[in-house]
């Protein structure tokens, strides 16, 4: 990338049901993020539909991208670089995003590079809106606990863009987990967010749910606590009694939220981490923001709440520290769909 004082990288995002775009000034700094989302469309199936996201990508995605421009005042020829994320998502999704990144990367000769999802996630931690000073950056080395509706790892981090895998789940995803026992619940799409509007009014305590035990310290498994709610809500029903909605959602969140906050904490000292980051949808629960933020080990970066769900800002962030590292992909890339944000082996 050009050897300038402000580096603009436009970051391009579509691996989802959300199309976005954003403008980020040296890996920091918003100057715009603009998300398309097609969640409302996707509630009536109580989960995303591949085909139909893909297709509402093609109709956004040009407006999306113009408007993240004109919001930032700037035009093509104002930017530096590109990023576009390459995976892990649903592939007729990510081609959307990454065709038009190509082709913008085309025309106004710019570098691009093809950014992992995951690693977005991360670095949502290192954004700040343009008009706000920015707060301290994350030190390494450093924890990060990434939850999102698709995964759950635990990786170490002792320099930019460098990911040691700690763990991660062996069954369901933390988001998945809130999804699915919304579901359970009757509590409508996405579950995270109503679990935890519902689990306001219930006690965290009321049902005890089982602790996960795994050989692998820095693992994490939700598909028993998930069980364990499904027979509770089979008990309830078969006696024909109320369902207590309010407290099997305090409950199943205290005990995935004492999941996360307890390993992550251990990998912590473990690793000895000055800092810890939690990044991911989930990461938008306010208990587990509560856990994290009443502990006093370590400073503890949770991105704002716009930047825990999907966002291009987090992509351009990611992309930034690709593009002055040097590392800048050919036009011709292909989507990646499974990709791991490390490489097992
Ligand atoms: N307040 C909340 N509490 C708990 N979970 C939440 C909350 N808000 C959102 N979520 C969960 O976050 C998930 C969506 O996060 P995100 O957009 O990062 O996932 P994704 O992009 O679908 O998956 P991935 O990033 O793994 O590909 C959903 O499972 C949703 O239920
Ligand atoms: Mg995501």
């Amino acid at each position: 990338m050009a050897e300038k004082k402000q580096l603009r990288v436009l970051g391009v995002e579509s691996s989802c049901d959300e199309t976005a775009a954003a403008i980020v000034e040296n890996g920091r700094a918003i100057l715009s993020s603009v998300i398309a989302s097609q969640v409302d469309l996707h509630a009536q199936f109580g989960g995303v539909y591949p085909e139909l996201a893909s297709r509402e990508h093609v109709k956004a995605i040009y407006a999306t991208v113009n408007e993240a421009l004109q919001q930032a005042h700037l035009q093509l020829k104002d930017l530096d670089g590109i990023a576009v994320t390459r995976g892990p998502g649903l592939a007729g999704s990510l081609v959307v995003g990454v065709n038009m990144a190509k082709g913008l990367a085309m025309a106004a000769e710019l570098p691009i590079v093809g950014v992992n999802h995951l690693e977005g996630h991360i670095y949502s931690a290192w954004l700040h809106p343009a008009e706000n000073a920015p707060g301290p950056e994350p030190k390494f080395p450093l924890i990060a606990l990434l939850v999102s509706g698709g995964h759950t790892e635990l990786i170490l981090m002792r320099d930019h863009l460098q990911y040691q895998r700690l763990g991660g789940t062996v069954d369901d995803a933390a988001g998945e987990a809130f999804d699915k026992v919304a579901r359970l619940l009757d509590l409508p799409y996405p579950g995270g967010p109503s679990i935890q509007k519902a689990g306001m009014e219930g006690n965290p305590k009321a049902f005890n749910f089982p602790k996960a035990r795994l050989s692998e310290p820095y693992n994490f498994s939700f598909s028993g606590i998930k069980t364990a709610v499904l027979r509770t809500v089979e008990e309830f029903k078969s006696n024909k009694k109320e369902l207590p909605v309010a407290d099997l959602a305090a409950s199943f969140q205290a005990a995935v939220v004492g999941a996360l906050f307890e390993k992550t904490m251990a990998a912590g000292e473990e690793f000895k981490a000055r800092e810890i980051i939690v990044a991911g949808g989930v990461s938008a629960n306010k208990p587990l923001r509560e856990a994290f933020r009443s502990q006093t080990s370590y400073r503890v970066h949770i991105p704002a709440l716009s930047l825990c769900t999907d966002n291009a800002a987090m992509i351009a962030g990611a992309g930034y520290r690709h593009l002055v590292a040097g590392q800048v992909d050919a036009l011709d890339f292909d989507v990646l769909p499974n990709w791991p944000l490390v490489a097992a082996g």
